[in-house]
């Protein structure tokens, strides 16, 4: 049995630069679809309003933009994504404890104050980009899952929800002590699909073995001739729907 698998799992990566083609995959798939997730390309490509149209939609947001910068910078943008209805968004760990602190306090307080959700705050710990070699050329001299697990651990204690991760991780995580995090894991592929540039995946099944909590899927859907018998086939493989 999967350890943490909510009813509804699946996060979709809307990479697409036209505002079109996003609601158009919106309509197509919020029924199967926990939060259509909008990131640096979507977001560049058409800003706030497409955040505003998903919402038209009855549509949940994953504002997926990494913020990484002084505490009141981050903790500003973060109350402008929760006044645009924003129900779950992603900051860099890398950014340091007082800023993700910051921002967490901050939202809670205006949310309380404007009356909106307050959104839940994901940490992103190293890019599954990085391998150790990299890591070395930043300067940081210990091992790559050291460095993930001692984020993770700092993103907790700022009051993060949860973690972005990658699935190959999510173990080690758990293994921390950090169970009470919400683990969201993109890297998803399917037995039989090719890997795009993800360099480590695992099928939804293995990840939500592994104890995930929100799986992060784009282009197996969104550049499947069907989008919606391709996230039904993900979803019949985990045993939902
Ligand atoms: O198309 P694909 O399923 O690979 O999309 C994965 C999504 O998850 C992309 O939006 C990508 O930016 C995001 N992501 C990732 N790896 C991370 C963090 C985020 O693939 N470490």
């Amino acid at each position: 049995m999967p350890l943490n698998a909510q009813a509804k799992p699946l996060i979709l990566a809307l990479d697409v630069s036209a505002q079109e083609e996003a609601i158009d995959l919106v309509r197509k798939l919020k029924d199967q679809v926990a939060y259509f997730k909008v990131g640096l390309q979507l977001f560049t490509a058409a800003g706030p309003t497409i955040i505003k149209k998903i919402l038209q939609e009855g549509a949940e947001v994953f504002l997926d933009l990494k913020f990484h910068d002084i505490p009141n910078t981050v903790t500003q943008a973060a109350v402008e994504a929760g006044r645009l209805g924003v129900r779950m968004m992603t900051l860099h760990s890398l950014g340091g404890e007082v800023m993700m602190r910051q921002t967490r306090e901050t939202l809670q307080e205006y949310s309380s104050r404007e009356g909106w959700p307050c959104p839940k705050l994901l940490a992103v710990t190293i890019l599954t980009s990085i391998d150790p070699k990299a890591l070395l050329t930043l300067g940081i001299d210990h091992a790559l899952d050291q460095e993930v697990v001692q984020l993770a651990k700092s993103a907790q204690a700022a009051g993060m929800d949860g973690i972005v991760s990658s699935p190959r991780e999510l173990r080690l995580l758990r293994q921390a002590g950090l169970e009470g995090l919400l683990f969201v894991t993109p890297g998803i592929r399917s037995a039989e699909a090719g890997a795009d540039d993800q360099m480590r995946t695992m099928t939804a099944s293995e990840a939500l073995e592994e104890g995930a909590d929100y799986l992060v899927v784009g282009r197996p859907i969104t550049q499947s001739p069907d989008p919606v018998q391709a996230a039904q086939t993900l979803l019949r493989e985990i045993h939902i729907g």
